[in-house]
């Protein structure tokens, strides 16, 4: 085990927004790699909870139209706002690669909905790890229409199960972003024994 390279991959993942994607389409193997790697995420009681709708092709328009009505939809005057809907529209024709997250209920609803929650973005995050290690960038929109109701029913989910948002993949067309932490030992508490035993 290359202890050294995973955490290369873990520091090196960056969120790319679509219009820094460049028009270079991903391969299906590595597509087929990236969802792999994703069904290999922890999950309690083995409910396997992740659903995945990957739109490339002329269906990301179909995707785009769908968001820009959904956003129209769930919004008020208040919350609109122009240029979230452009962007919208934009966003799913500008990457090659759509990937909307689903997460669905076991009936018995046994494992909380907290923990289903939970595997799903333990799921996105290895799918984020393995676009990483091929130089892809990934983007992870929960914006309000990509995680509504609506967005549910589109990728044929219902009831208890949830639309977590839309996973954009691609190459970037300038170079890769520099990343930003607050260090690790801000958010760290040590609990060790006082007695020394
Ligand atoms: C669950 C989740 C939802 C996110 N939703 C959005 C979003 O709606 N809009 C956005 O600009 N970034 C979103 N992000 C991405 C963050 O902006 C991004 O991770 C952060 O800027 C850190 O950049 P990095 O991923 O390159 O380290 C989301 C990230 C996560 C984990």
């Amino acid at each position: 085990m290359a202890g050294e390279g995973i955490s290369e991959v873990i520091r090196r993942r960056r969120t790319v927004k679509p219009k820094e994607f460049s028009d270079q389409m991903i391969s299906r193997e590595i597509i087929d790699e990236i969802l792999e790697n994703a069904n290999w995420a922890p999950t309690h009681g083995f409910t396997e909870p992740w659903r995945f709708s990957v739109f490339t092709g002329d269906a990301r328009h179909e995707l785009a139209e769908f968001l820009a009505a959904t956003y129209q939809a769930v919004t008020t005057e208040d919350t609109y706002r122009q240029n979230k809907y452009e962007g919208m529209k934009r966003n799913a024709t500008l990457a090659p690669v759509v990937i909307v997250i689903g997460m669905k209920r076991q009936p018995s609803g046994k494992i909380s909905e907290l923990d289903e929650i939970q595997a799903v973005a333990c799921a996105v995050q290895n799918m984020h790890l393995t676009a990483t290690a091929h130089g892809i960038g990934g983007f992870w929109s929960s914006n309000s229409a990509a995680t509504s109701e609506q967005m549910r029913d589109y990728i044929g989910l219902s009831g208890e199960d949830r639309a977590l948002g839309l996973f954009y993949l691609g190459y970037p067309s300038n170079e890769w972003p520099v990343g930003k932490r607050q260090p690790i030992a801000d958010k760290v508490r040590w609990v060790e024994s006082k007695s020394g035993t």
